[in-house]
């Protein structure tokens, strides 16, 4: 039985998402002690409302909150749209960081895998998350990984080629490495 778990959090929706399947195949990377768990807990949001983000909270966002706050660690994918993270990402991001400073977020290991089919690797939108997780109170563990040309090496069918491995490896093992040591949580 696996001592730890790890969401596997994609930022994007779409069925044949890129970064769901390199998201994916890090999850595959875990060991037999870390289970990774692939979940979907963007959709079932309500869009941000500060009208709603008191008692009785809206269900999803009740569930939402205690998968995250029960978590060891937390990968996260995204995509970049328009130069940010896609707009149900952000709506996580934002019902996840509430109450301030009081929230599930708080003190949680986070890294952030980021790819897209430009040259650019959707380097804003990681670099945006990376940087909000740490001025929320997360834990970035390690460096966030980010993959530029993606269509080259994951397929339409979502297989990813073996030769990204090596580089999704390192980005694994250093949330590996903080979830196994307690003082890190
Ligand atoms: C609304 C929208 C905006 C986008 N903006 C960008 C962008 O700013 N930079 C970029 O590299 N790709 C952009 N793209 C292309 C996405 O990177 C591409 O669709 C990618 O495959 C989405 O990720 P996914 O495969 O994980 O769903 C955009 C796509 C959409 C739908």
């Amino acid at each position: 039985m696996a001592s730890y778990s790890v969401l596997l959090l994609p930022g994007s929706l779409r069925a044949g998402s890129f970064t769901t399947a390199l998201l994916k195949a890090a999850g595959e990377l875990l060991p037999d002690d870390i289970e990774g768990e692939l979940v979907d807990l963007i959709r079932p949001l309500p869009y941000y409302d500060g009208d709603l983000d008191h008692d009785p909270l809206p269900q999803s966002v009740v569930e939402m909150r205690a998968r995250v706050a029960a978590a060891d660690g937390i990968i996260v994918s995204t995509p970049e749209y328009n130069g940010a993270v896609p707009g149900g990402l952000k709506n996580w991001v934002d019902w996840a960081t509430r109450p301030f400073q009081a929230h599930a977020m708080m003190n949680k290991l986070v890294v952030v895998l980021g790819a897209s089919p430009s040259p650019k690797g959707a380097i804003n939108a990681v670099e945006y998350l990376t940087k909000v997780f740490g001025y929320l109170g997360a834990r970035v563990a390690g460096e966030s990984v980010r993959f530029a040309s993606v269509g080259d090496f994951v397929a339409e069918d979502g297989k990813v080629d073996p030769s990204i491995i090596d580089q999704l490896r390192p980005f694994v093992d250093s949330l590996v490495a903080e979830v196994r040591n307690p003082a890190a949580r």
